[in-house]
């Protein structure tokens, strides 16, 4: 028998490499200040490791590379927009492709054909561009992830899962007709990056059939979530993570995708859709109308805002990132992550997500209330003490002031380290898994943040701080 080996590796080699820069504390405790602890505000420069997302942070591969030579730039029937249109047609089987320049567009173009004020649209967990779109139109973004997503510190094979029992009470309630559509977002990123069984999703295609509801995946994440049911759930350990997928598009009507995801591409996305098996004003030519949308947007629909070589790219990416290779290297290598911080006793949502770990501050921290940004005041001591910039994913992005001074408390205060795809190596994360021991030692130390400034939607990405 030949030697099983233990050791999973990164699956590549390295052909181009790109400096990074280290700084020195005085430096990164003066831009801090300049960019009002707000860590977007920061320049890129200024950063050694950069965990702040894993969208259009990937390394592209040789074969990208070379696809984006062969990119055709006509303005229509671009032979490049026939060639991603094959790459998503083989994994979803959806009949209608329509690129765009990044998941957010397609979400607008999707809700803004189907959503009225008024309308609920149920979710495991809204991130924050599609709640955003949703809120945009006067509907109302309810999350119904399953209890177990609720619980930071939980084993549980699925906690994407969607609350079953709390979607069909969702109908009873406001009604199969303003419900234009019901989402599942895979993996679910606001829950932890935690997958959604095949059990679930098959079971929402049945409720959405059952009340003649529209289901759409918001798939940014789903070759990871394919990965996920296979390692997890019964009768999936012998499929490819490509028969996987096919099936989970299977049981949806459609889905939004960043292509700048499990697209492994730096920008791009798009909407798949079949033609709506229900009657009624709302589907009557969704397709066609998303396409109009299109046009007068994005672009026309054989490019969608997207240059021929970003259809290249992500035509070869979609194919890529269902390699068993990759996804075994991807999941196990942010596992690693999650298993180094876990034995040094910081706390994270277990068990370790797809793309990301999320430390949970709130339980780090206790000596900080959530009005306080318990989450955001740990991202900023991450990047003062080692360079690294995290993104918070808590009461800043979530919470929302009731009352001059008030805010209701979110329900979680998670610091996302999210591992960009193909970029950084063992010995990297090794790094970032020593300076958060480092932080979590002297953890009493940290103090609170007050926002100064904020805009009145997505604050997050502008709002201004200071130390409480
Ligand atoms: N849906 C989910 C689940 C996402 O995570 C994102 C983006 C989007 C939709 C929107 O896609 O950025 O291409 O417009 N998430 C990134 C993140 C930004 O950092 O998690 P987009």
């Amino acid at each position: 028998m030949p030697h099983e080996f233990k050791t999973i590796i990164e699956p590549f080699k390295i052909k181009t490499v790109e400096p990074i820069h280290f700084t020195t504390y005085e430096h990164r405790r003066a831009v801090l200040e300049e960019a009002g602890y707000n860590l977007f505000l920061l320049h890129a420069d200024d950063v050694l490791i950069d965990l702040l997302t894993d969208s259009g942070t990937g390394a592209m591969s040789s074969e990208q590379w070379a696809g984006m030579m062969r990119g055709d730039e006509s303005y229509a029937g671009a032979r490049s927009f026939y060639r991603f249109e094959e790459a998503v047609q083989e994994i979803t089987g959806y009949t209608h492709v329509i690129p765009t320049h990044q998941g957010r567009a397609a979400e607008r173009i999707l809700f803004g054909a189907l959503c009225r004020p008024g309308d609920v649209v149920p979710n495991n967990n809204h991130f924050d561009t599609t709640r955003a779109n949703i809120e945009y139109r006067g509907a109302e973004a309810r999350d119904l992830v399953a209890d177990a997503g609720r619980h930071p510190q939980l084993i549980h094979p699925f906690k994407g899962n969607i609350d079953l029992d709390a979607l069909e009470a969702t109908v009873d309630e406001v009604g199969a007709e303003n419900i234009p559509l019901v989402m599942l977002t895979i993996t679910n990123n606001a829950g932890g990056g935690q997958p959604v069984s095949m059990a679930n999703i098959r079971a929402v295609s049945e409720l959405c059939k059952r009340h003649n509801l529209l289901f759409i995946l918001d798939a940014c994440r789903f070759a990871e979530n394919a990965w996920f049911i296979k390692q997890r759930e019964q009768g999936y350990a012998d499929m490819t993570p490509r028969e996987i997928a096919h099936e989970m598009f299977g049981y949806a009507d459609g889905c939004t995708m960043s292509a700048k995801k499990d697209g492994l591409a730096n920008i791009g996305g798009f909407l798949a859709l079949n033609d709506p098996p229900y009657d009624g004003q709302r589907y009557l030519d969704l397709p066609q109308r998303c396409k109009n949308q299109l046009i007068l947007t994005e672009g026309f629909p054989t490019y969608g805002g997207l240059a021929g070589y970003d259809l290249e790219a992500i035509a070869v990416g979609l194919r890529e990132v269902l390699h068993e290779d990759y996804l075994r290297y991807r999941i196990r290598s942010t596992a690693y992550l999650g298993d180094k911080l876990t034995a040094a006793g910081v706390p994270i949502v277990q068990p370790p997500g797809g793309h990301a770990i999320y430390i949970d501050a709130r339980s780090m921290l206790p000596h900080i209330p959530p009005h306080e940004y318990p989450a955001q005041a740990l991202a900023v001591a991450l990047y003062l003490e080692a360079g690294i910039r995290a993104v918070e994913i808590g009461q800043v992005m979530f919470g929302r002031p009731v009352a001059a001074g008030f805010e209701e408390p979110g329900p979680l205060d998670l610091v996302r380290l999210t591992i960009p795809r193909r970029v950084y190596t063992q010995s990297h994360i090794d790094y970032v898994a020593e300076a958060i021991e480092h932080v979590n030692i002297a953890k009493d130390r940290i103090r609170g943040l007050r926002i100064v400034w904020q805009a009145p939607a997505l604050r997050h990405f502008s709002a201004r701080f200071e130390p409480a």
